[in-house]
């Protein structure tokens, strides 16, 4: 990728995936990737599951009624978990990581989408954390954030148009209400 700019240009969620399986030396560097990702104060809070696992990625697809189902079509989908008890941020740290793993799988020519976690429910009306909890053996005082579903694009979405960002929303030294 030529540049940070046109990384955050093209990247677009991708949902649709071939079955390729992702070689192991880009597994390597996404799980690097991650553990550099910034942390309040260097807490570093979170703690990521690689899932390959086809019936496990089956059950994760299930974890909310909307907006998962393509992770079981997914080759990897990555877990992304925090102990609250070491920061109270939390939830910026996880998200912070779970953008930083989308941006370097774009980088590395895979596809990525992000499964919102924290705050979901299953459709049994129980937690989707909780849910996820029990499927992956994790510990109880961990909370969820977020599903990093990555594999090889099977689907053509286009760039961000320069010409069509909402340029109202930014604002110089005072915030100036746009019409
Ligand atoms: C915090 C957050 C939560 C998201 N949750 C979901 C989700 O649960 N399911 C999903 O399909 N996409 C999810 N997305 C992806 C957004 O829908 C997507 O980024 C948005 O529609 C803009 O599309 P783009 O990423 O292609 O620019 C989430 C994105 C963010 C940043």
């Amino acid at each position: 990728m030529e540049s940070f700019f046109k990384l955050a240009q093209v990247r677009r969620s991708t949902r649709k995936y071939k079955p390729d399986v992702i070689p192991v030396d880009i597994i390597t560097k996404l799980q690097q990737v991650l553990l550099m990702s910034p942390a309040s104060k260097r807490s570093n809070p979170w703690e990521f599951i690689f899932v390959d696992d086809k019936e496990i990625l089956t059950l994760l697809a299930d974890c909310k009624p909307h907006g998962a189902s393509f992770v079981k079509d997914a080759p990897l989908a990555v877990v992304i978990i925090a102990d609250p008890a070491k920061s109270d941020v939390w939830v910026e740290d996880t998200s912070i990581a779970s953008i930083y793993v989308q941006l370097a799988a774009e980088d590395m020519g895979l596809g990525s989408c992000w499964v919102q976690v924290h705050k979901r429910m299953h459709a049994s009306g129980e937690m989707s954390s909780e849910y996820i909890k029990k499927i992956l053996g994790i510990p109880q005082h961990f909370e969820v954030e977020s599903i990093i579903s990555i594999g090889y694009k099977n689907e053509t979405r286009s760039e961000f148009d320069l010409e069509q960002l909402q340029y109202s929303k930014i604002h110089t030294n005072t915030y100036s209400p746009k019409s």
